[in-house]
């Protein structure tokens, strides 16, 4: 398949990352459906775009009508099959849960047409883990955008052993017409890139907090006003969300067995009383006044 022949994209998963991600491809000129089984979700995603596409156009960010372009290319629906009956390409943004991805890409295999290419959002896990519940996995693959979506420039696009040079290569092609910047990973390693760099401050900056050295906020200082980072190690945990990074750490712990993987009190405490961050107003900051 040639990126010409991608008229329709299917995201399936409405939350923190799909809202933005399938916002970005309807902006990009792309036919665009946005599935969820939450309704709930789906109308905040609504809502989200409905909020955005005028502030753009107000800022000079868009014309009125490419902003109406947009909104007349993107549907949202809770039906799966509707969402992916005629895509070229799907990007899932479900839960990061093995089980749940594993079935569906099963469903997804079955209901969208044979040559779309089914790609996962998910941030560890790797496509080999969910590509053999499908009869295509030359043309499942990881396509990573970064946290918010309609922002952040990079995208990872990881070629595990069973993907298509093929599929890769469109994948690239995909995230470039999405006016972004691909990087291409062409061996499955846990983290992929960045994530595996951030975790590697993200360690450190827990340690230094633990032992006693410096406050959170003040490590969180010394990255900004130091390295030039645009927000520090906790600020960034708030963004992405503690209810994430979690599990993540319990998951890396379980497949490594190394105790440096676990994540500290500090983060088990905050995790248990519900303080996720940014989207619970608290987290290590307080956003409850935002
Ligand atoms: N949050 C981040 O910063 C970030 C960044 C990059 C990648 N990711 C990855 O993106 C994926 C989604 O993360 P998120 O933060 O948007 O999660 P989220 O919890 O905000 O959204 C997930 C959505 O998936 C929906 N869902 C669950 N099962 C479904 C199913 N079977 N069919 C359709 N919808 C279903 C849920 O209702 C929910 O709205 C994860 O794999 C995560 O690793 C997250």
């Amino acid at each position: 398949m040639f990126l010409d022949q991608v008229k329709t994209i299917a995201v399936v998963g409405a939350g923190n990352m799909g809202h933005q991600i399938s916002l970005l491809c309807a902006l990009k000129g792309f036919r665009t459906f946005c599935t969820d089984i939450s309704q709930d979700v789906l109308n905040k995603a609504q809502s989200f775009a409905a909020a955005y596409l005028p502030s753009q156009v107000q800022k000079g960010k868009l014309t009125e009508q490419q902003a109406q372009e947009a909104r007349e290319r993107l549907h949202f629906t809770q039906d799966l099959a509707t969402a992916v009956g005629e895509a070229d390409y799907v990007i899932e943004a479900v839960v990061e849960v093995l089980d749940v991805k594993r079935k569906l890409f099963a469903q997804l295999d079955r209901m969208a047409p044979p040559h779309a290419i089914l790609a996962t959002n998910s941030s560890y896990i790797v496509s080999s883990r969910i590509a053999d519940v499908t009869a295509r996995p030359e043309k499942v693959l990881n396509l990573h955008f970064f946290n918010p979506a309609l922002v952040m420039k990079l995208v990872e696009v990881v070629q595990g052993p069973h993907v298509s040079e093929e599929s890769a290569s469109l994948s690239i092609q995909l995230s470039e017409r999405l006016d972004k910047v691909p990087v291409w990973i062409r061996k499955e390693v846990d983290g992929f890139l960045l994530n595996r760099i951030i975790r590697a401050i993200r360690q450190e900056a827990l340690w230094l907090l633990e032992i006693g050295v410096a406050s959170f906020e003040d490590i969180d200082k010394a990255c900004v006003h130091g390295a030039g980072h645009p927000m520090g190690p906790f600020r960034l945990m708030d963004l992405t969300g503690i209810d994430l990074h979690y599990p993540m750490s319990m998951e890396r712990f379980r497949s490594t067995g190394n105790p440096a993987d676990l994540p500290p009190p500090s983060v088990v405490e905050r995790y248990l009383s519900g303080r996720y961050g940014r989207k619970a107003g608290k987290g290590w900051y307080d956003y409850s006044q935002e």
